[in-house]
């Protein structure tokens, strides 16, 4: 008997992966781990935690990002001219954890400013990219967002990392 998952024909475009093979696979994928942070139109600070972020351009600089459309974000973000990715820090895992829970007030923890647009910048990040809002795209049961980013800020500290499930730490340099 064999421990391994059921492999999954790429040529059987009949059989459309289930969403927890879907989950697995994609698992596999080493992410980083960031906050995505914008003002609704009554001002109030809205986030969440995010592994969807990418690069997507370089000139001009864009990224995106795609948010889940029964979140009780989403009006935020589709009214939102502007939104911050904080890229956490391997120190930051309890926000984190904090920021993917619907529960409490998830701004009374970490440093916050108002960055490009009014927009909550959480200290001691990796990095931070304050971005304008460039398109939106209808893309199944998420949105996609794409952002130009405006301005960034990058210290330099190790990242915390998303895979399989569990938050890591970086390991070794090959
Ligand atoms: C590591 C990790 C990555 C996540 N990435 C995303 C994401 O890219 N898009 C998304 O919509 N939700 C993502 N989530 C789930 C949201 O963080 C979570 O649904 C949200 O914060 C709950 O708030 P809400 O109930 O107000 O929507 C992620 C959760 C975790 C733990």
């Amino acid at each position: 008997m064999s421990s391994q998952p059921e492999a999954q024909s790429a040529n059987d475009p009949l059989t459309p992966p289930t969403s927890q093979a879907l989950r697995a696979a994609l698992g596999r994928f080493a992410t980083g781990v960031t906050l995505i942070t914008c003002r609704d139109t009554a001002g109030q600070a809205v986030g969440l935690t995010a592994n969807s972020f990418s690069s997507l351009s370089l000139d001009p600089p864009l990224v995106l990002w795609s948010l889940r459309k029964a979140s009780s974000n989403l009006v935020a973000f589709e009214a939102a001219g502007h939104f911050v990715v904080n890229v956490l820090a391997e120190t930051q895992v309890e926000l984190s954890r904090r920021f993917a829970s619907s529960k409490g007030d998830k701004f009374a923890e970490g440093h916050w400013a108002d960055g490009l647009g009014g927009v909550p910048v959480l200290s001691g990040c990796a990095a931070v990219f304050e971005c304008q809002t460039e398109v939106r795209h209808d893309a199944g049961d998420h949105v996609l967002f794409i952002g130009r980013v405006l301005r960034l800020t990058d210290l330099s500290v190790a990242p915390l990392l998303f895979q399989g499930g569990h938050y890591r730490m970086m390991g070794e340099v090959l």
